[in-house]
C-alpha cells in the first residue's frame, strides 16, 4: 500500500480529526486542526493538531514531529494550511513547502476570506500536488464556530464559575475559598494560560482580592486583568492593582471617574478606561468587550460573581462555559452563578457538545454556549 491510497489517506484523515478534538474549549475562536503526516509507502511518521491559542498550527507540529520522513510523503490536515499571517502565527504554506512533502490532502476550505483559496495556488506553483474535500463531513463541522466568530468585534469569551453540588458559588458570608480542591485549580491556571484577558467585577476584587494571574510552573506571563467597575470603587491596595507593574491591569469605569482615586489606581501602575454606561448605569458591556477586542483580547475568561456573569450571558456575550462542580453542599442564601431572570425550563439555554471530565475529587462540565440563547 502507498501514500496514494484513497483508504490510507481516509483513515490517516479521521485521525487527523480526532487528533483536531483533542484541542476542543482551548483554541477558539480559532478553528480545531489536525494533520497526519504519511511516508511515502503510506506509514504515520507524523501527528499534530492545533493545541493551544496562539500555539503552533497543526500542520507545523505534524512536520516537525515528522522531520526529514515527510520528504515526499503527504501531509493529510483538517484545514487548509492558511497562507496569510494570522493574529498569532506566521503562514503555514511556507513551512509545509519547505518540509519537502510531494501532497497535500486537505478536508476543508478556510472560511476566512484572507487565506481562503490561496494555498492551491502556492502548491500548484511549487509543483506540490493539492486536494480538498477528503472527510468533508468530519472536518467542516471543526470551522463552523471559527467560521461564525470571524469578523466579530468583541472577544470570544468563556464563562468559568466553581460551584458546590447544591450550585452555590460563595456560603452565605460571600466566601468562595476554596470551594474546588487544588487540581481543579490547576486546571484554571491552564485555563488561563489559553487566554488573553481574564475579566472580573468589583464584586469579585471586593470579596476575594484575587491575584488572577496565571501560576503554572515554568510560565512567567499572564494574560491581562480586567476590572469592571463603574464608580472606580476598587481599592488602591487590592493586589490586583497593587500587582500592576509584574502583571498588567486594566480597569474599566464609565465616564467622568473619581479622578483622585483614578490617580490613586494609575500610580500603582494600572491602566483606566472610561467607557460609556449602559442601561443600568453601569460600564456598558458592548463598549467593554469591543474596547477588549480594540487591545488584541481575542480570547477572554470571565470569572466574575453573579451580577457580572449573569449580565454577559443575558447579553450574549458569553460563547463558551467551564464549571467546576465540587463534592460539597453549602446551602444557606449564598449566590449562584448567575442573577436575576432565567429561562422556562423548555427554552432554557443548553451547553451544545458538552464534555465532562475529572479534576482530582470535582468534576469539570464544559460546553459551548448557544447562539441562539435569548438575549435581555
Ligand atoms: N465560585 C466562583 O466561581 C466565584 C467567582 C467569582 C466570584 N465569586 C463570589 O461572588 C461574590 C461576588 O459576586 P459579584 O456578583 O458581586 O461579583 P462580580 O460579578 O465579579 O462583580 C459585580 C460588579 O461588577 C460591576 N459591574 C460593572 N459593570 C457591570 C455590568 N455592565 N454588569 C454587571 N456588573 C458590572 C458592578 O459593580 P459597580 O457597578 O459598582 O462597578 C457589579 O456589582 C463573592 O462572594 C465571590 O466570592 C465566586
Amino acid at each position: 500500500m502507498t501514500a496514494t491510497s484513497a483508504d490510507v489517506v481516509r483513515r490517516a484523515m479521521a485521525e487527523a480529526v480526532e487528533l483536531a478534538c483533542r484541542a476542543r474549549f482551548r483554541v477558539e475562536p480559532n478553528p480545531l486542526v489536525g494533520a497526519v503526516v504519511l511516508a511515502t509507502d503510506g506509514t504515520v511518521v507524523g501527528r499534530g493538531f492545533h493545541a493551544r491559542w496562539g500555539g503552533p498550527h497543526a500542520e507545523v507540529a505534524a512536520l516537525h514531529d515528522a522531520g526529514e520522513r515527510a520528504r515526499g510523503g503527504t501531509l493529510v490536515v483538517t484545514l487548509e494550511p492558511c497562507a496569510h499571517t494570522g493574529k498569532k502565527t506566521p503562514p503555514c504554506v511556507p513551512a509545509v513547502l519547505e518540509s519537502g512533502v510531494s501532497r497535500v490532502v486537505a478536508g476543508a476550505l478556510d472560511p476566512n476570506p484572507a487565506t481562503r483559496g490561496l494555498a492551491a495556488a502556492a502548491f500548484a506553483a511549487a509543483g506540490v500536488a493539492f486536494e480538498v474535500g477528503v472527510g468533508q463531513d468530519a472536518c467542516a463541522p471543526l470551522v463552523a464556530r471559527h467560521a461564525r466568530h470571524l469578523g466579530a468585534d468583541v472577544p470570544w469569551t468563556i464563562a468559568k464559575w466553581a460551584m458546590s453540588a447544591d450550585g452555590r458559588i460563595a456560603d452565605s458570608g460571600g466566601h468562595s475559598r476554596w470551594i474546588t480542591d487544588a487540581p481543579a485549580r490547576d486546571v484554571v491556571h491552564e485555563i488561563r494560560a489559553t487566554v488573553d484577558a481574564v475579566v472580573v467585577g468589583r464584586g469579585t476584587v471586593a470579596a476575594d482580592d484575587p491575584l488572577l494571574t496565571c501560576r503554572l510552573p515554568g510560565r512567567t506571563a499572564s494574560p491581562l486583568r480586567v476590572v469592571l467597575d463603574t464608580d472606580l470603587r476598587t481599592p488602591p491596595e487590592a493586589r490586583v492593582v497593587a500587582t500592576s507593574r509584574e502583571t498588567a491591569t486594566l480597569i474599566m469605569c464609565a465616564e467622568r471617574a473619581d479622578a483622585f482615586r483614578r490617580a490613586q489606581i494609575e500610580e500603582r501602575g494600572a491602566e483606566v478606561v472610561e467607557l460609556p454606561r449602559g442601561p443600568g448605569g453601569r460600564v456598558k458591556l458592548a463598549a467593554a468587550f469591543r474596547e477588549l477586542h480594540r487591545r488584541g483580547v481575542h480570547r477572554a475568561l470571565l470569572e466574575a460573581g453573579s451580577v457580572l456573569t449573569g449580565a454577559c450571558l443575558r447579553a450574549g456575550y458569553v460563547r463558551q462555559v467551564a464549571v467546576f462542580v465540587a463534592p460539597v453542599v453549602i446551602g444557606g442564601s449564598g449566590p449562584t452563578p448567575f442573577d436575576g431572570g432565567g429561562w422556562p425550563l423548555l427554552d432554557a439555554p443548553r451547553l451544545q457538545e458538552p464534555r465532562a471530565t475529572a479534576a482530582g475529587t470535582d468534576a469539570l462540565l464544559e460546553g459551548y454556549w448557544p447562539r441562539s440563547a435569548p438575549t435581555v
